[in-house]
Formats: C-alpha cells, structure tokens, sequence
C-alpha cells in the first residue's frame, strides 16, 4: 500500500502539536492537549507468532522450560496486522505502538532479510494509512537464537550488535517510523531483584534448569537470554547498547523523537527502616540517568510494591488482586507519572499500562481510571504526551502464556478471530472525547 504525503504529514502533526496548549470545550471541560496521543501497545513475539529464529522459541519448546505455554502461532498478526490496525484505527485511536523483531531482522549473524524488512515497511505504511502515529519498540525482550548463544547482553559487545541492529532497522524503515524506543521495559531486570521470588522459588530454579538446557542443546555454554539472565552484567551491557542504539537510530534516515520506556511500579516505603530508597535504585540503576538524554520517556506502570524493612510486602488485605497476582492498583500511574516528572524531566509518554483480567468490567473500570489518573497529572502541569493501553488484543503473556489475558479484543486460539470486548469501547470513548 503506498502512502500519500497527507497522510504522512498527518502523522508528523501529532507529533509537532505536542504542545500543553488546551483548548476548552463547549461545557467548559478541559480538552487534551493537542497532540495528545491515544493508542495501544503490542509486542512482536507476544503477537505475530512463529518467531523460531528468536531464543524464546527454543526456551518456549525445550524441557524443562518455565513457559506454560509455547507461543506458537500466538495471535497470527505477523500476516493479520492489517485486521489490528482496522480494529485500532476503528476505536478512534491515533498511534499504535508495536516492535519490529530483531529474530526476523538478522536471524543469522550479519545475515539481514530484506524481506523481513520489507514486511515492516508494510505495517509502517498500514500505520499511516489508518491515521495511527507508529511508535516502533526496537527490543522487547526477545534476541535472535545466535546472539543469545554467544552471551546475548552479558558480553561487551552485545552492545555494538544491538547498535548494528538498530542501524540496519532505521536505514530501511527510518523515514516511515513516528516514534521509537531502543528497549522496552530497560530495567525490567531491576525489577526482577526488586521481587525476591523470581531470585528465591521454584520458578527460579526451574528457569535455571531451562537456561541450562538450552545451553546444551545449543552447545553454547554462554547461552544467555535476556530475561533469565544475570542482571548485574546485562545491566551494564544494555545501557552501552541503549546509548550506541539510540545514536544509530537518531542518526537517520527520519527525524523523529527516539527514546526509552521503562518497567515504572510505585514504590512506597511502609514503616521505620523501609528498603524503599534500596528498591529504588535497584529497580532502575542507571536508567534513569539514560532517559535523561533521550528524547522521552516511556513510562510503563502494572501496580505497586510495599517495601518494608525486609523488602517486597505481600499485597495488601483488601486491595483486589488481577488475574496476574498482584493488586490491582491504578493510582499508582500517576505515582509514577510524577516520579518520571520529578527524576527524569524529559516528555513522558504512557506506553504501557494494562489489567489481565478475565473480568472485562474490572478492564473498563481500570481504563477509566488511568485515563483520571493521567487527567490529574496534565492538570499540574505534568507533560504527558500520551496513554498507551496493553494492550490491544489478548496475546502471548510470556511464561504465563494465554491464560493471563490483558487484550481489549479476545483472539480465538484456533481461528484466531478477533472479538471486541466491552471495554475496547471505554477506551474508544475516551478517545473520541479526546478530553483529559
Ligand atoms: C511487558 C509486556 C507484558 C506486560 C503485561 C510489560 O511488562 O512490556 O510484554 O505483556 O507487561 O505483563
């Protein structure tokens, strides 16, 4: 599909009218500001399915593994993306927020597809074509099986491969791109030591016993994978490649803002001695500091931690719980929505926030309040540029597999079909209103 130069110029005016400029409207409410972006959020190996070249697919597949599920053909959007981007573009929204996939991109050392390629230049131009902003997530956990085989993001110069990624991405795809983050959710790793059972229980043990497997199979004793693996040394390594990533992608072609989003949860100290300031900077060493010079921030909120004298307080009697075992907590994104404010200072967009929930009145419920939460921050003056929902369909929630579900619109795990629920329509409204 070739894209028009209007549409084109549509898409860079969201962009340009990111002022706090708000206009009032008819019964006096306060309109958003203009520019303000209302979108959803998606990955590619949690959506297009069949991504065997990733090390995902082969943690997914080998035994042990701590996936519940294998993701599969996930929710086939690697040929039906046209059908997301209607179902997006038809609920009134204006960006849509998904990753290119590096597995595809280079799925052998040096050996791009231009085909993978081209296949991204055609949702880019579905993107414009539907009048939906692309923000385009250069990482979102999965790494091609032969980068984790030699140490993924635990050796140096996992850094310069990265950067060599993003230039060959943005090379081809650069002009078409509206917006871009390096990582999703860089410091997730911080989180992880923020959360003792990932260091503590079966889970882990398990995850250990995967990691070991597949270094085996694979024979590359080395194997590591981004998310399993130790955070001390791939911290480190992923700032370097943040840096160098984020320099090939601003160098062209396109102009557009290029920057982070980060795993942001609420972090409140309770009682005398609490861990909190620990927390917090374990949770997000280093990053902060990085997404002082990008161009955004990408602030990503699930719920929140107590944080006693001991670390991580289990959830609190009488704060209902998601589907996900954590509370189901929304004022906690405009908590971080003014820490972002406080420590990062750099124009904040909500890329991600989401409920996995069965109970799509519990979702409904959870939109509405973010949208108060966000409409609070504005009103102090905060510059949030805009709200991400995660995400648009019920897909591949990692090692929890399908059954966790946070989709607007349920997928039919045989046909694939897309249904709608109720609360892609709250959503929807808001949107439309545009008013914050
Ligand atoms: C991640 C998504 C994930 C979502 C819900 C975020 O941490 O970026 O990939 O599906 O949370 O758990």
């Amino acid at each position: 599909m070739a894209i028009t130069r209007r549409q084109l110029v549509a898409s860079a005016g969201l962009l340009a009218g990111g002022s706090t400029a708000v206009a009032r409207t008819k019964r006096g409410a306060r309109a958003t500001p203009s520019g303000f972006l209302w979108g959803t959020a998606i990955s590619a190996h949690q959506s297009e399915g069949n991504n065997t070249a990733s090390d995902s697919w082969l943690l997914e597949t080998i035994t042990p593994t701590a996936f519940k599920d294998p993701s599969g053909d996930a929710c086939d959007s690697f040929a039906r993306y046209a059908e997301d981007l209607d179902i997006a573009a038809s609920l009134g929204l204006n960006c849509y927020r998904f990753g290119i996939e590096w597995a595809r991109i280079e799925p052998a050392q040096g050996m791009f597809s231009q085909a993978a390629l081209d296949h991204y230049v055609r949702v880019l131009e579905a993107c414009h074509a539907r009048g939906l902003l692309p923000i385009v997530t250069y990482n979102h956990f999965t790494v091609p099986l032969w980068f984790a085989m030699r140490g993924g993001f635990e050796v140096a110069d996992g850094a310069d491969l990265f950067a060599r990624f993003c230039e060959r991405a943005t090379a081809r795809l650069g002009s078409l791109i509206g917006m871009a983050s390096t990582f999703n959710e860089a410091n997730i790793l911080g989180l992880r030591k923020v959360l003792p059972r990932f260091a503590s229980d079966a889970a882990a043990e398990n995850a250990r016993a995967m990691i070991a497997a597949a270094a085996r199979r694979t024979n590359a004793p080395r194997f590591s994978s981004m998310l399993f693996g130790d955070p001390d040394k791939i911290n480190t390594v992923m700032l370097d490649a943040h840096a160098k990533g984020l320099a090939a992608i601003k160098a062209g072609p396109g102009s557009f803002p290029a920057g982070v989003t980060l795993t942001m949860q609420e972090i409140q100290g309770v009682g005398p001695g609490n861990r909190a300031a620990w927390a917090e900077e374990t949770m997000y060493s280093g990053w902060i500091e990085a997404a002082r010079s990008s161009d955004f921030v990408g602030v990503q909120t699930y719920s929140r931690l107590r944080i006693n004298d001991r670390g991580l307080m289990p959830s609190e009697p009488g704060v209902p719980l998601t589907d996900m075992g954590y509370e189901n907590y929304p004022s906690a994104i405009g908590a971080t929505i003014r820490y972002a404010a406080k420590h990062i200072g750099r124009p904040i967009y909500l890329t991600e926030t989401g409920i996995g929930t069965t109970d799509d009145a519990a979702r409904a419920a959870f939109i509405d309040a973010t949208v108060a939460e966000v409409a609070k921050c504005i009103a102090d003056g905060i510059p949030v540029k805009g709200y991400l929902y995660w995400s648009l369909l019920d897909n591949f929630e990692w090692t929890s597999g399908y059954a966790k579900q946070f989709g607007l619109v349920a997928v039919d795990r045989r046909t694939f079909k897309r249904t709608p629920k109720p609360s892609a329509q709250v959503l929807a409204r808001h949107a439309r209103a545009n008013r914050l």
